[in-house]
């Protein structure tokens, strides 16, 4: 077991690496309800049975019984021990691990390098801002209508005009030229003579990842120069393809409301911030990708666009808004004026006037239909067949039925067709479709088909060998087993209670051995804990188990829904009773067993024994009554 200093680092560790965080990473998840769902990282699947808990900090795959806590999924996604994993989530959250001997450990060190480089960075940008020679960019801040509240939210900065300031600035504070290049902060001289600053002259916008910590810069030129922005090129830290800038600062409101607002640029997103658009967060100009759409689908539901005109037409990012539809995300499409952007619509229109352009964003369908419409007219019957022929395969893609046939409804009037002829081409669109997938999927199909045999055969061993079902213990205690477990699981307050309602034999009469051997362990730790008179945290539970098929089980009894429902005090009694009567009735049972024998061979029977069956009948109709 770990010393207490390296519990406390454990503890640490996990209480900076939230799980659904570190989990999309891996998988894009989705929430319904309490827990978020995908596609289970560990076995091929079709249908999301991989679920968190945010609340547990926990996850399990319903498909193959693969659970556990961050460590877990650190350990089996990445293949690390656990020392590894403990290592890697370290990093990740930016914490220091006592003496780090391996190689791990080295690689981690040279990040928390890179942070403290940048960091340093960052710093040493905002003070020249505030600067003598800052003057020039202040002032165009301030032109650009930016408050000094929101300068500082977003760590606005400057640098100077001079080819090496931060060069220099850093080498006499010890900074390596080495660590400075792998920042992206210097370049070397082509001559090979040394190396100069990569920002000059310019504002610079800190690019923070998720938790604030800034891992790259933008900056812009003050005069229109080129390029108009410069950024940080990739680095061990900063990579463009999973940043969205402002998330830092957006992600509890995007939490909240279940929406973010997309926009192109810094402006943009710092103007929708200070106008009061909290959920705002800028794309940085580069087409989206899969990563981004990723992060959003974990954060909300439904993504509202704001590009200007321009932007938001191209195929590129047409491409980009498909991305986030596939990630299940419900997109909208602003509609700006054109040669606007959010920014200078702000300023010019102000914040009432932007939500109420928000307001009549367009569903992404409806949008591509706007588009077509417009790009080949309705006047004649050719331009209507393009229209029609551009619109099908979007139409078709829609799996809902009732919203796909309202959307044929309405096009078909707006376009002037009869409705039964579009609805007929997108019916014919799709059964294509239909006839091509199965082509293409045909032997596939029947792989999968065995392997998913061979799956379900796997789970029903591993379900076998994980609860031990005796065929002799009826289900109903077997299911009140297990929710007396997870009740404690969940609130292991209640333990005690429970384990005096099932007196004299208390966990240890369990029927199901795993179960035993979680409420046993937990009531251990629980009673640890109290008596060294610390509380007892729940999201540490897991680890109080120390192998995997346990962890797993009881990850799976975390996170099952239907958890509220069973924290009554009704369950909990039934549960109670039905484990009691169950245990009287197998001893009465006995009990007969022993008379019959004793009556087969003539031997007289103990006065005990009967006094004990009787007693047994009145308790068991007793508690019987009581449900
Ligand atoms: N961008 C970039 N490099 C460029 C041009 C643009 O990285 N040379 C990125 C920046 O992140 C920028 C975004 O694309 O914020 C949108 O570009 P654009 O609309 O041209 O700039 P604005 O954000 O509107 O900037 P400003 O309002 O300062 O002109
Ligand atoms: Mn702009």
């Amino acid at each position: 077991m770990a010393s207490v200093q390296g519990e406390e680092v454990v503890d640490r560790v996990r209480q900076y690496n939230d799980i659904v965080e570190v989990i999309t990473d891996y998988v894009a998840l989705k929430r319904s309800g309490k827990n978020y769902f995908g596609l289970c990282p560990f076995h091929p699947e079709k249908t999301p049975s991989f679920s968190v808990s945010p609340e547990k900090q926990m996850f399990y795959c319903f498909g193959c019984q693969t659970g556990g806590d961050v460590f877990s999924f650190i350990m089996k996604k990445e293949g690390l021990d656990f020392r590894g994993a403990l290592e890697f989530l370290a990093d990740r959250a930016g914490i220091e691990l006592p003496q780090p001997g391996s190689a791990g450990g080295q690689a981690s060190r040279e990040r928390q390098e890179l942070y403290r480089v940048l960091e340093g960075a960052a710093r040493y940008f905002e003070n020249l801002l505030r600067s003598g020679p800052g003057e020039p960019a202040r002032r165009y801040l301030k032109d650009r209508g930016l408050d000094p509240e929101t300068v500082e939210r977003f760590r606005l900065g400057y640098a100077g005009r001079s080819w090496d300031g931060l060069l220099k600035a850093f080498t006499r504070q010890g900074i390596e030229l080495a660590r400075l290049e792998q920042a992206g902060l210097i370049l070397p001289r082509r001559d090979g003579s040394g190396y100069y600053d990569r920002f000059r002259d310019r504002v610079i916008f800190p690019i923070r990842d998720r938790r604030g910590r800034v891992i790259g810069f933008g900056g812009r030129s003050l005069n229109d120069g080129t390029p108009k922005y410069l950024n940080s090129p990739e680095t061990a830290l900063f990579h463009k393809r999973e940043t969205w800038y402002a998330l830092d600062l957006a992600r509890e409101e995007i939490r909240r409301t279940g929406t973010v607002l997309v926009v192109e640029g810094y402006m943009d997103a710092i103007a929708g911030h200070q106008y009061g658009f909290k959920n705002v967060v800028a794309s940085l100009g580069t087409s989206l990708t899969l990563e981004q759409a990723r992060i959003l689908s974990t954060l909300a539901s439904e993504v509202v666009i704001s590009y200007d005109a321009d932007a938001a037409g191209t195929t590129a990012t047409m491409r980009g808004l498909e991305i986030l539809s596939k990630q299940g995300l419900r997109v909208r499409v602003v509609t700006l004026p054109v040669d606007a952007d959010p920014d200078s619509f702000l300023r010019s229109s102000g914040a009432e006037a932007f939500k109420g352009l928000l307001a009549g964003a367009l569903p992404l369908v409806e949008y591509r239909f706007r588009r077509v419409l417009k790009k080949h007219g309705t006047s004649t019957v050719e331009g209507k067949v393009r229209v029609v022929r551009e619109i099908v395969p979007t139409l078709a893609e829609i799996e809902n039925e009732v919203e796909r046939s309202a959307y044929i409804e309405k096009f078909s009037h707006q376009l002037g067709v009869r409705e039964d002829s579009l609805r007929h081409e997108v019916g014919k669109y799709r059964q294509r479709k239909r006839q091509r997938r199965a082509r293409t999927w045909g032997p596939g199909h029947r792989n999968r088909k065995i392997r998913n045999n061979r799956d379900e055969h796997r789970n029903e061993q591993i379900m076998a060998a994980l609860t031990a079902i005796s065929e002799k213990t009826p289900l109903a205690v077997q299911k009140a087993e297990e929710t007396l477990v997870r009740l404690v699981l969940n609130r292991p307050e209640i333990i005690e209670r429970i384990a005096v309602g099932l007196s004299p034999d208390g966990f240890e009469g369990f029927e199901i051995e795993s179960y035993r051997k979680i409420a046993g362990l937990l009531a251990k730790a629980y009673r640890d804990s109290i008596a060294a008179g610390k509380g007892f945290d729940t999201r540490q539970v897991l680890s109080v188990f120390d192998d995997e098929q346990t962890r797993s089980l009881v990850s799976r009894l975390l996170i099952e829904e239907g958890l509220d429902r069973l924290e009554s005090e009704k369950v909990l009694n039934d549960c109670i009773i039905t484990i009691k009567v169950h245990k009287m009735k197998k001893r009465r049972f006995e009990i007969t067993r022993i008379i019959a024998e004793r009556e087969g061979k003539g031997v007289p029977i103990e006065k005990e024994l009967l006094e004990e069956y009787q007693e047994l009948s009145r308790c068991i109709e007793e508690m019987e009554r009581q449900r």
